[in-house]
């Protein structure tokens, strides 16, 4: 039987696209060019891959990683002679809704990955959604639902029943589109939806702000502590059981207690996954592009992201 050919566009080959991992050992996947060719590599399928970025520099690194690969500087010449199987976007956050518009008009592409946030305010998200099959169609590059870490979490979230109520606090370094919106939507991931009550900032002008589930069993604050990501951000979980989530930029720990607040020993050592995220998350991204899979994906429509934009907008932040 001839190998179908899986044609996959990477828009945007800079850190996420294709620069993190260059000085990285071979097991760390954390761009999504690294993870796309793990995948073809693993597979049955050949790629048609493009790669695509208006910085004439990224053409001889991208050259070296997948010299059958088809580098361009603008997708504006890309013609869609074929339709495409699956288009990562990872441009910066001021143009990427406007570049998924864009790509969506000009080429017929299956399915799509749209960078996180996808969008800098609530009109562009609006636009995205509104688009042709937009609920099948895109994802949004959160990568944490996919991880062993989160699905661990959520599972013993999830043991104990509806009328519990919870309490979390989100401790982060940077924005909040860049860097809050990966633990909000973690935390819609563990628990359920939740809407934005209100904001303010400290005296060193550090935004706070207080997001609440419906029926009121649900309560997170969030507290920014610095302009800069200095990657030691922190989920505490508190309810019928605590969990600490600790995020550095080198690994993931949980810390579990029990009533009495002593520590539970983990059985899930989840130290390693910062530095596979991406691969795992293009693992599973693929196989829905290719074979349909299903997977804990983050869709387009998304509360938490719709409240993370939301903040974002009426705090500046
Ligand atoms: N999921 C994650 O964990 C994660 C991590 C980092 C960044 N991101 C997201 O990924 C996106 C990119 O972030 P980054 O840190 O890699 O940024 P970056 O600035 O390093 O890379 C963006 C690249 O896009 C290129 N580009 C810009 N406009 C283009 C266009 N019209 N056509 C082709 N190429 C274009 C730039 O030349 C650059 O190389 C952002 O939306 C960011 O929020 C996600």
């Amino acid at each position: 039987m001839p190998v179908e050919k899986i044609r996959v566009l990477l828009v945007g080959l800079g850190q996420v696209g294709m620069k993190y991992d260059l000085e990285s050992e071979h097991s760390q996947v954390l761009t999504h060019l690294k993870a796309i060719r793990n995948w073809e590599a693993n597979s049955q399928h050949e790629l048609e891959l493009f790669g695509i970025d208006s910085d004439v520099l990224t053409e001889k690194t991208f050259k070296n990683i997948a010299p059958e690969g088809i580098w361009l500087n603008t997708y504006e010449t890309l013609k869609s002679e074929e339709p495409f199987n699956l288009a990562v976007i990872a441009t910066p956050i001021h143009s990427i809704a406007a570049n998924v518009l864009d790509l969506c008009k000009k080429l017929e592409i299956q399915k799509v990955v749209i960078e996180k946030p996808a969008a800098k305010s609530l009109a562009e998200l609006a636009t995205l959604n509104y688009l042709n099959d937009s609920e099948n169609k895109f994802i949004v590059g959160f990568p944490r639902p996919s991880l062993r870490s989160s699905n661990y979490i959520r599972e013993s979230i999830k043991l104990f029943g509806e009328s519990e109520t919870w309490k979390v606090d989100i401790y982060y370094g940077g924005g909040v589109l860049n860097i809050l919106s990966h633990f909000l939507n973690l935390v819609e991931f563990f628990f359920s939806t939740f809407e934005l009550e209100s904001h303010s900032l400290d005296n060193e002008g550090n935004l706070h702000a207080e997001f609440k589930s419906k029926d009121g069993s649900l309560n997170i604050s969030t507290h920014k502590y610095s302009d800069r990501n200095d990657e030691k951000n922190r989920i505490e979980i508190l309810g019928p059981l605590r969990i600490s989530y600790l995020n550095s930029g080198r690994e993931i720990r949980i810390c579990k207690f029990d009533s009495q607040g002593k520590e539970v020993f983990e059985l899930i050592d989840a130290r390693e996954e910062i530095s596979q995220m991406i691969g795992v998350f293009g693992k599973d991204y693929m196989n829905w592009a290719v074979y349909s899979k299903g997977f804990n994906y983050t869709n387009i429509n998304s509360n938490a992201l719709y409240q993370t934009i939301k903040l974002s907008e009426v705090s500046n932040g």
